[in-house]
């Protein structure tokens, strides 16, 4: 309908135009345990709560009248040229959300001028998402030592990965209380409530009778019941071991010839160990709030890290970010970039590959904004300058001295 030269018709009934309104709509997309897997966190969601409110322990400096233009967001991460320092996850079984999961976000990353993690427990196999990605991307693994592990490193190798992605911080499975009332489990526990909450999303459960997309890809070939039980049995049998030490991690870092980055650390002492059995960098992360309730929010857990190792490692930082201004507090704090894990699995639940695009360029957009406000011209320029602590903080008094003398330049 056209009225007065406009065309209502471009406008879509409900813009997204933030991470949060793609969350809203993700929501209806998909049945209740589905949500319940990709949006919950662990027990009393502490750490999911505060690894968003951390953000605002920070302030951001803003400088006027300086002439900066549009801003240069491009970085490199693992020796990759990227043009956007926000990186996507690894997120397993992300075919229960939408059945092309892994191949419509390497993508949509590669559209935004960066790079995709892939779960081990990813629903296209490692050699399905190589195949539709036109450069090298990242490749997640548990710490384990032998055969398993060993043949998974060897085919990402062969396939063209040349970044391993260790994940520490998943010795048992959270305690995500959600998925457990929904009946997540395998196989799932079905009453006639959930069966019914399922056929109130008929487009969802017609994909995924159809497409089979919810195994994990690299442990079975297909995707009927019984493969999808025996990737789950696979990736906790094999992958997730309470017993893991540093022993595994060096032996993981012996075997692989690419970079390395050890995914799930908090605490400095940790960031030492891991650099010190050859890891190229860390990724500060508490696993989006999913495991350990209580744990210290990733931004703020971040300057400890950055002040052990930073000088020796490249420092990515996940969990939480949902806007530009977290981008740019964490490349502040010594972050190199960031991974989004929850605000792709949204756009992806919404509208697929141009979802997962539209959430990527929500961040760039918001960060290139930011970043004009505050007066800085590149990513690169971005350093601890550029925040305050609130106040209560016993470092602010030197930090602000610091960010004074070393902030003059000259005009
Ligand atoms: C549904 C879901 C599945 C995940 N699966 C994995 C996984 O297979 N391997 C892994 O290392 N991390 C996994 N993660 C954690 C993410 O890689 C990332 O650390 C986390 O999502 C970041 O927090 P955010 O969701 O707040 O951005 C998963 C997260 C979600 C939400």
């Amino acid at each position: 309908m056209i009225v007065s030269g406009f065309d209502f018709r471009m406008r879509p009934a409900q813009p997204h135009i933030t991470v949060e309104d793609y969350r809203r709509a993700a929501r209806a997309k998909v049945p209740a345990f589905v949500w319940a897997y990709v949006d919950g966190g662990a027990e009393d969601l502490v750490t999911l709560r505060e690894n968003r409110t951390g953000f605002s322990a920070w302030s951001l400096r803003s400088r006027v009248l300086t002439g900066v233009g549009t801003p240069d967001l491009s970085t490199t991460i693992a020796g990759m040229n990227i043009s956007l320092p926000v990186m996507i996850a690894p997120t397993g079984y992300t075919g229960l959300v939408q059945w092309h999961a892994e191949v419509s976000a390497v993508r949509a990353a590669e559209r935004a001028g960066t790079r995709l993690v892939a779960s081990t427990a990813s629903s296209w196999s490692l050699e399905e998402i190589a195949e539709a990605a036109e450069h090298d991307h990242c490749f997640q693994l548990y710490p384990r030592e032998g055969d398993l592990a060993a043949k998974l490193m060897h085919r990402a190798w062969q396939a063209g990965y040349r970044t391993l992605f260790v994940t520490v911080d998943v010795p048992t499975i959270g305690l995500r209380e959600g998925e457990q009332r929904l009946g997540m489990s395998m196989p799932p526990s079905m009453t006639p409530r959930r069966a019914l909450n399922i056929a109130r999303h008929p487009l969802w459960a017609y994909r995924a009778l159809r497409h089979k997309r919810m195994a994990g890809r690299n442990f079975v070939s297909g995707g009927s019941l019984r493969e999808t039980a025996e990737s789950i049995s696979i990736a906790t049998r094999h992958l997730v071991q309470a017993t893991l030490s540093w022993d595994d991690l060096a032996w993981m870092s012996d075997q692989w010839k690419g970079r390395l980055y050890v995914k799930g650390v908090l605490d400095p002492e940790d960031a030492i160990k891991a650099v010190s059995v050859g890891a190229d960098g860390v990724v500060v992360s508490n696993h989006g709030g999913r495991q350990l309730d209580h744990a210290i929010s990733s931004i703020a857990a971040l300057p400890d890290v950055v002040a052990a190792v930073g000088d020796r490692a490249e420092i990515i930082l996940d969990s939480g970010v949902r806007r530009g201004t977290d981008v740019i507090k964490a490349l502040a704090l010594g972050a190199k970039g960031v991974l989004i894990g929850r605000p792709y699995v949204y756009g992806l639940a919404v509208e697929g590959q141009l979802g997962v695009e539209r959430v990527l360029e929500i961040f760039r957009s918001e960060m290139e904004r930011a970043m004009i406000l505050m007066g800085v011209g590149s990513v690169r320029d971005l350093d601890r300058s550029w925040v305050i602590a609130r106040s209560g903080r016993s470092d602010d008094a030197d930090d602000r001295s610091t960010r004074f003398h070393s902030s003059i330049r000259p005009h």
